[in-house]
């Protein structure tokens, strides 16, 4: 048993300890430390991929009591303080939800293949996805933050994304394992066209 499986454990551990629905939480977190996200009460979150919610409990705690926050997934889940939809986010219209977000957040992934060319084909899809539904839904001055497994085509992505905010970063949280080649991109300051 290497370190990783230590890390593994540890943070599904800590997650349990400390109530959190996932170890996905300690990504969020190191994201919010280094960014600042989550600085304000009373905003409007949208997360995309919420399912088993860790994300949601963390947005929920952070914006409460008056915090808006909405999550989508194909996977039913319930978070106190949290409104959900079950459904794919290809068939959803963002739109008619009717809200302007202050954040979008999507920590969607694929069923993964273990070929690593279709595994982040199919990450580029959904980061792609999100992007689309970020830019109808997300207001002037505000943040994205987005999963994408790294391959050729998510620099591209990148590149697009990169003209509609005053900053955008890559960042691989410490939390992430070694093995994934997951890394987040984090927009702040969205400049609406
Ligand atoms: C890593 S999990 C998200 C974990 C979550 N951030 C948390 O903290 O609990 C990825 C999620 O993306 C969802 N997902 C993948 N494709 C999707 C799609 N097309 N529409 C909606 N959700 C999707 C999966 O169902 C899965 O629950």
């Amino acid at each position: 048993m290497g370190n990783k499986n230590w890390d593994n454990d540890y943070y599904t551990k800590k997650a349990k300890a400390e109530n959190y629905n996932a170890r996905s939480v300690y990504k969020l977190i190191e994201i919010d430390k280094k960014f600042s996200l989550f600085n304000k009460k009373n905003i409007y979150v949208l997360d995309l991929g919420c399912a088993p919610g860790s994300w949601l409990q963390y947005a929920v705690k952070k914006t409460k009591p008056s915090g808006h926050i909405t999550g989508i997934d194909l996977t039913a889940c319930q978070v106190e303080g949290a409104s959900t939809i079950k459904g794919d986010i290809n068939n959803i219209d963002t739109l008619e939800l009717n809200t302007k977000f202050d954040i979008v957040m999507s920590d969607m992934a694929p069923q993964t293949s273990g070929h690593k060319f279709t595994d982040s084909q199919m990450s580029l899809e959904l980061a792609r996805t999100a992007w689309e539904k970020t830019k109808e839904v997300l207001k002037a001055g505000g943040s994205f933050i987005c999963k994408i497994f790294q391959g050729e085509d998510s620099n591209l992505l990148f590149k697009e994304i990169k003209p509609s905010f005053k900053q955008l970063s890559r960042f691989k949280p410490q939390t992430s394992r070694d093995i994934s080649n997951e890394i987040f991109f984090i927009g702040k300051d969205f400049i609406k066209t």
